[in-house]
């Protein structure tokens, strides 16, 4: 069982939208059913209407109770226990005594400001909070991506949050380094010796990390179109599992260790230009497709517009430029509107230098497979001979792991972990500041470059694997 961690508040801005139904109150209900939460701690779920103020509790229980599975009606009711919703409007100075009240009344809790809202009110809420005298020694904000547009409105959001709470206090989440696959990343790499001693360009020839998914854009058109694949998945997702995979091992596994080594990965990415861009990426929209007789609509038609210059699909391949991986390439992709949903990583190993066989018959490099999500998975590509008489014969076979199997127990949730570190205080599993702004350098030369080059955008039919069915092709000799 799970230590039980000491009481909080939790104020949620934006309680009643998506990612809160979604993702946090769903967490928030299975910590507490694991008795990690206690009854005396409290969540406090920011309305900003009437309406919402006495319709939230009701909504949110039928959300929980429709979408958990084998949901408890102890654990929920517990958990409606101590929500508590307050009404509360940067803009509306009457609401400001409503959560001083509530919150000076428990004064001695951790207190954590979860803003599960757009960017542009982090600096705002931040401003309110710092000036109603909220922020004290023991609380803790936490920020949604996407944390800005490009580099400026990035500084700028982080600026104005900084004014008011120190960078120890920040907790930027990138929800895919809650998953425990990705933290079992970690675990792969430094407690198994067998793998760090060939993790190197000596050894590796090429690096696959692949995000695809099922899903268009869904009900956030708007946001998407602002975005796009690359803000959306790669700048934070993609990236930070390439940092897990490529940077050194840290002295301990302190936020302050991982953080800075893999800030030293950021920093080593190799930027983009007119020139290198040209042959390293391909941009893709989705257009109508089918699946299994029935129509998928196009992007345009998702969103309700006539043109869109936004990629729901990008690959790239790039480069770290340091000792440990010089001349390896990454190639990172994800789209929308794939023929699956899958997140892979694949570190192709180079091939033996000699075939001491004297076959015409290829052998094929090892690989190692991890797949993230879903059915959990690590796979060892080798080769094996084919039993019979007469030569030696052999062929590639995988040996598998099976994550799920294994461990047969509930994967939680990525918030589940999330949540509870910024509770404990650690921020390990969170993104710094430097991180962010060198994650920034890196995507800005990719902006710039596909601009000046007038990067091609090339339509893809919705159901498929991208352009030149990308995402399938397990491509690690890339021909544009
Ligand atoms: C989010 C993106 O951060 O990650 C979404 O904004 C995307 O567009 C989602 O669908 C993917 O997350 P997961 O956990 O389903 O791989």
């Amino acid at each position: 069982m799970s230590k039980s961690l000491d009481n909080f508040n939790m104020v949620i801005f934006g309680a009643n939208g998506d990612l809160s139904f979604r993702k946090i109150f769903p967490a928030l209900y299975y910590r507490l059913k694991e008795k990690q939460i206690s009854n005396e701690s409290n969540i406090i779920a920011i309305v900003r209407n009437k309406e919402s103020y006495s319709s939230l509790k009701d909504k949110l229980k039928e959300y929980l109770f429709k979408h958990i599975s084998n949901v408890r009606d102890e654990s929920l009711n517990k958990l409606m226990n101590i929500v508590e919703v307050v009404l509360f409007d940067i803009k509306s100075k009457d609401t400001h005594n409503n959560l001083k009240k509530i919150l000076n009344s428990n004064n001695n809790k951790i207190r954590i400001y979860y803003l599960a809202t757009p960017a542009n009110v982090f600096g705002p809420i931040s401003n309110i909070l710092g000036k109603l005298d909220l922020i004290n020694s023991f609380s803790r904000i936490v920020l949604e991506k996407p944390l800005g547009k490009d580099k400026a409105s990035s500084k700028k959001i982080n600026k104005e949050v900084l004014a008011n709470f120190n960078e120890n206090q920040i907790y930027r989440i990138d929800h895919y380094l809650g998953k425990e696959t990705v933290q079992n990343l970690m675990v792969l790499r430094f407690a198994n010796y067998l793998f760090e001693n060939s993790w190197n360009s000596n050894h590796i020839k090429s690096i696959q990390i692949t995000a695809a998914e099922k899903i268009g854009v869904e009900k956030r058109g708007d946001y998407y179109n602002n975005y796009g694949a690359l803000l959306d998945m790669v700048q934070n997702h993609l990236l930070q599992l390439l940092c897990l995979i490529a940077m050194e091992p840290p002295t301990l596994l302190s936020a302050e260790e991982v953080r800075i080594e893999k800030h030293k990965v950021l920093k080593s990415l190799r930027s983009f230009n007119k020139q290198n861009i040209k042959n390293a990426a391909i941009k893709g929209q989705y257009s109508r497709g089918n699946h299994n007789g029935s129509l998928i609509p196009s992007y345009l038609e998702d969103i309700d517009q006539f043109s869109s210059n936004t990629e729901t699909f990008i690959a790239l391949r790039t480069y770290v430029d340091n000792w440990r991986w010089k001349g390896v390439p990454f190639y990172l992709r994800t789209g929308k509107r794939m023929s699956d949903k899958f997140t892979e990583i694949i570190i192709t190993f180079k091939n033996v230098p000699h075939n001491v066989f004297l076959s015409a018959n290829p052998i094929v490099p090892n690989k190692l497979i991890i797949r993230l999500q879903p059915k959990e998975k690590i796979e060892f590509l080798q080769m094996i001979k084919i039993p019979g008489p007469g030569g030696y014969r052999y062929k590639p076979v995988s040996m598998k792991l099976d994550y799920q199997e294994s461990i047969n127990e509930r994967f939680p949730q990525a918030y589940e972990r999330l949540l509870m570190d910024i509770v404990r205080g650690n921020q390990t599993l969170f993104m710094s500041n430097n991180e962010l702004s060198a994650s920034w350098d890196w995507v800005e030369s990719i902006i710039n470059s596909l601009e000046k080059s007038n990067h091609k955008m090339t339509l893809y039919s919705a159901g498929t694997n991208g352009p030149g069915e990308q995402v399938l092709t397990n491509n690690d000799s890339w021909n544009l």
